[in-house]
């Protein structure tokens, strides 16, 4: 049967800096979202997440909007400037804000599913070294501890961080995102002190012994194939898998860094001194979920002249607006992967969606068919992942509104709601019409 169980959630996703907006306001002070945003060439046409769908002041209709489409329970993230401006500096407004959230979520039987982490560190943790400086760990666990002791008693599932490849390698070592910078060993510094933050927070939330409090990751994973069986491509794709995958993967289940990406990394940047004796005892601690963020494959090939010696291949398959293939049989791969490989625990896809051209019409409708297609044929090989006794046990749509998409700003619209940026008018798209029949029955008709 084409039907998922009673008790599989269906939920939708944002991110603070992406919709929020008011950044001046509430006490909110920058993030380094904030300040790379602002520098003109970072982001499509200079766009700013200063207003974005103005989510602060319309929160109330928001959820009303969650209520409708039915969702069970809704991933969103804490801005954390919001709530320590400053270091040592708890903001109420900012505590009161997110109070507010929980509780008209919980008033609908919405269940919220908060990330700690989205990418948007305050721009003060920034200036004492951001996340390169181990002290980073501690302000976060701070900030985490308020969190938990201001809403632990209403949340149940708690994200420590999204995307830490993202958070590091993009923006450390590709610069394409915040804080810009473009040094390999940074980004591994980045990264290993994110994965730190992650266990030293799950252990603090532990501390609590909330009765219903489940905590865990999300790595976004793409399953990584080589364009061809020749051996350098075969060893690219291997390097390009531990690069995106491995690198995050390994020490959360493993309690090690995979030693191939020692010998590739160490030779590029020189010891890793930075990785301390206990560091991936904490790091491993046991968590309830893991959290996968699936959009798309890789394909990669040998190439003599990048740093890590691979690169991005176009494959064939249909394109989202992002110019991702559309590959569900990959997600595949990925879930049997992450079961035989890594762990039986719970899975959750915390994202899955995708950004296309949407075309409002006269009567002011979206008929986003592909991204419904997008998502069905998603939900259809979760399906299968279940009936092979996979432990999968829930799936958020990115997004549940068009929002500000990091350096594409908002050029490109994820949202099964369409946000007008000009009135920040919302109108359902279609998709999200039929993520609403679709909860109601949980049927799946592909
Ligand atoms: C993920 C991010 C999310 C959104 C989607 C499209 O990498 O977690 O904020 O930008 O991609």
């Amino acid at each position: 049967m084409n039907k998922f169980k009673d008790d599989f959630i269906f939920g939708t996703a944002t991110a603070a800096y992406q919709i929020e907006g008011a950044a001046n306001e509430g006490g909110r002070t920058p993030s380094i979202w904030d300040v790379f945003s602002k520098k003109e060439e970072n982001v499509f046409m200079g766009h700013t997440g200063d207003i974005a769908c103005d989510h602060y002041h319309r929160m109330k209709e928001d959820v009303k909007i969650l209520e409708n489409i039915g969702v069970d329970s809704y991933r969103f993230s804490i801005s954390w400037s919001r709530i320590f401006p400053d270091k040592d500096k708890v903001n109420v407004e900012g505590v009161n804000f997110y109070k507010n959230l929980i509780h008209e979520l919980k008033e609908r039987k919405i269940n919220p599913a908060i990330t700690l982490y989205h990418w948007d560190l305050p721009q003060w943790a920034q200036e004492l070294g951001g996340w390169e400086n181990r002290e980073c760990i501690y302000w976060f666990k701070d900030y985490c501890t308020k969190i938990f002791e201001e809403f632990g008693h209403d949340v149940s599932m708690w994200i420590t961080h999204n995307e830490p490849f993202c958070a590091s390698i993009l923006g450390d070592y590709l610069g394409i995102h915040a804080p810009g910078k473009k040094d390999l060993k940074k980004a591994l510094i980045v990264a290993h002190h994110l994965l730190l933050s992650h266990g030293i927070v799950v252990r603090e939330l532990r501390k609590f012994k909330f009765k219903n409090s489940n905590i865990g990751i999300t790595l976004n994973l793409s399953p990584t194939y080589a364009v061809s069986k020749k051996s350098e491509d075969v060893r690219a794709a291997k390097t390009s898998d531990g690069y995106t995958n491995r690198w995050f993967l390994d020490p959360l289940f493993k309690g090690h860094y995979p030693e191939d990406m020692l010998m590739v990394y160490q030779k590029e940047v020189g010891i890793l001194d930075f990785i301390v004796e206990g560091d991936l005892d904490i790091i491993s601690t046991d968590i309830d979920f893991l959290g996968i963020n699936y959009y798309t494959r890789n394909i990669v090939e040998y190439d003599e002249h990048s740093q890590l010696n691979f690169r991005g291949v176009e494959g064939e398959k249909e394109k989202t607006a992002m110019g991702w293939e559309n590959s569900p049989e990959s997600l595949h791969d990925l879930l049997t992967r992450i079961k035989k490989e890594y762990t039986k625990l719970p899975l959750y896809i915390t994202e899955n969606g995708a950004a296309y051209n949407d075309v409002v019409t006269t009567d002011n409708k979206i008929h986003d068919i592909d991204r419904i297609n997008y998502i069905k044929v998603h939900l259809k090989v979760m399906l299968d992942f279940i009936k092979e006794g996979g432990n999968l046990k829930g799936y958020y749509v990115w997004s549940f509104m068009d929002n500000f998409e990091w350096s594409f700003g908002y050029s490109k619209r994820f949202g099964m709601v369409y946000v007008n940026y000009e009135s920040q008018e919302r109108i359902m798209k279609d998709s999200a019409i039929w993520y609403k029949n679709f909860i109601k029955t949980r049927s799946l008709e592909v």
